[in-house]
């Protein structure tokens, strides 16, 4: 795996590796690499000639008072992990290669507003934007690529299927099932955060969307009757403060008012320092 630090040494890179015929891989992330990330990089293996593994904490998407300084980091299990996984080049780049006026300089915004709106965006107002403009600054570097992204930030992934097919970008987006803990528990780099008892009770966050889904499953077609229902599991549990919980179409992200065909599950709960999310899909019965 070769690592590079510079926008110059990646461009110059890719441009060999394209100009012998290779295809190439991207699998953006903010590092502090898990099983999650390692899976994403896997599959681009499987499809790519080349996997580019960036890792960059990107300050666009940190509220002021969000964890940006507290952040975990990892850059040498991260080289590790990503090259075990088989990624073959690593873009690690300081905050002022990819921001090089500051990233308070940076006056260009991408926003999918439409989508970006409710969920996650309603608590992270600015999130989204700054999202999207480092993963369209990311696209510009890399070019035409396959990109891989986990379906545990669902919206995320919407946003970016949205964002890629509004600006034309030439990038095939490739949405990866949630990678879970024995127990059930997503994925991610913030688990990090969690206190053992925290650690404990944080699958309940999972359970409830389980639990939504069967009701669906069983042919509630109410989505404020599911909505209450996991709400009620979460707030059943000794630890976390729910954030929202919602039942939306898979596409626009929209609430739905009736179950009657598939969905997406949401759900947002704090524990302590860590802010958790998860959703799953569901279905009413085929002949509800
Ligand atoms: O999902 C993440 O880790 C980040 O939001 C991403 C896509 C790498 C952009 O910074």
């Amino acid at each position: 795996m070769e690592t590079t630090q510079t926008v110059a040494a990646l461009r110059g890179l890719l441009a060999r590796r394209r100009a012998e015929g290779a295809s190439v891989g991207l699998v953006p992330t903010m590092g502090y690499l898990h099983a999650g990330h390692q899976e994403l990089i896997r599959r681009a293996g499987e499809e790519c000639d080349e996997v580019v593994t960036t890792i960059f904490v990107n300050s666009l998407q940190f509220a002021a008072g969000e964890d940006l300084d507290q952040y975990p980091r990892d850059p040498a299990g991260d080289e590790a992990k990503a090259a075990g996984a088989g990624s073959t080049i690593l873009f690690a780049p300081p905050p002022a290669e990819m921001y090089p006026n500051g990233a308070d300089q940076v006056a260009t915004s991408v926003s999918v507003a439409e989508l970006a709106a409710r969920m996650e965006g309603s608590s992270r107002p600015t999130h989204f934007a700054g999202v999207c403009t480092v993963v369209a600054k990311l696209f510009n570097l890399v070019g035409p690529c396959s990109a891989y992204f986990g379906e545990k930030d669902f919206q995320q992934l919407a946003i970016i299927r949205r964002m890629v097919e509004d600006l034309s970008f030439e990038v095939e987006v490739v949405g990866c099932p949630t990678v879970r803990e024995a127990d059930g528990l997503a994925m991610s780099s913030r688990n990090a955060y969690l206190t053992p008892e925290e650690r404990e009770v944080a699958p309940v966050l999972r359970r409830a969307l389980l639990h939504g889904a069967e009701l669906i499953g069983e042919g509630q077609r109410s989505a404020d009757h599911v909505r209450g229902e996991m709400a009620a599991v979460v707030e059943a549990a000794p630890l976390g403060t729910l954030d929202y919980v919602e039942v939306a179409d898979p596409r626009s992200l929209l609430p739905v008012t009736n179950c009657d065909g598939p969905v997406r599950l949401f759900g947002a709960v704090q524990f302590g320092r860590a802010r958790l999310i998860d959703n799953l899909g569901a279905e009413p019965p085929a002949h509800g």
